[in-house]
């Protein structure tokens, strides 16, 4: 069993790194047999989808770009769940979130192959109250348009998925409830993974 990190910052080893570092971690403390992968979209070049249609027909695209990478990983049948980390931007998620969550089609349009993964989402934003549950929810919906189980970070605090602050004066580090949800949200996908993909 398997689950991805994507981290979504064009800035490499930022906040929103650290946030999914924090989550895997807690992973592999729930479940330390669950292989976990982060994957960091600031060492990519992923563009946008541009509707050719080339994966109406195979799983495939036309654009030879840094996407190609993804292919065997998230079509690979033992993943299990799939974090995805995104900075607050203009109270959504960044662009390279959106160009990843986009290109996805392929796996929606060759049998739905995400179907029934574990989806977790973690917004880190500079303010407190800056959009981090708006971020969340919208790539929310691209999950539920895949089919995939949407969880939120689960018990105690059970709300949308990990909010964070990056912007606090001692830095993302010392956001202690900020961090108790990406840990509890870890926790949680391990949990719903292990009921729907254990053996
Ligand atoms: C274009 C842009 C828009 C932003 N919009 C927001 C926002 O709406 N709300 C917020 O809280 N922070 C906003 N921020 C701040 C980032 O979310 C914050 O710095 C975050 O920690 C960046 O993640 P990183 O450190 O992993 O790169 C914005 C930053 C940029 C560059």
């Amino acid at each position: 069993m398997r689950i991805i990190g994507i981290a979504c910052s064009p800035r490499k080893g930022k906040s929103t790194f650290y946030a999914l570092e924090t989550c895997l971690q807690a992973v592999k403390v729930a479940a330390p047999e669950v292989e976990t992968t982060l994957i960091d979209l600031s060492e990519m070049k992923i563009n946008g989808c541009i509707a050719c249609g080339k994966c109406l027909k195979v799983l495939e695209c036309s654009q030879k770009d840094d996407f190609l990478k993804m292919i065997p990983i998230l079509s690979d049948p033992k993943l299990a769940g799939l974090v995805v980390a995104t900075p607050v931007y203009f109270g959504s998620m960044t662009s390279q979130c959106k160009a990843f969550l986009d290109r996805c089609v392929m796996f929606r349009r060759n049998g739905f192959l995400l179907r029934n993964k574990v989806g977790g989402v973690i917004a880190v934003g500079g303010v407190r109250n800056g959009g981090q549950e708006l971020a969340i929810r919208a790539v929310q919906a691209a999950m539920l348009v895949q089919d995939m189980v949407v969880v939120s970070e689960g018990q105690p605090t059970s709300h949308y998925g990990a909010a964070l602050w990056s912007g606090h004066p001692d830095g993302i580090e010392k956001d202690s409830l900020g961090l108790e949800t990406a840990r509890n949200l870890g926790k949680r996908v391990s949990e719903v993974a292990a009921r729907m993909h254990g053996s």
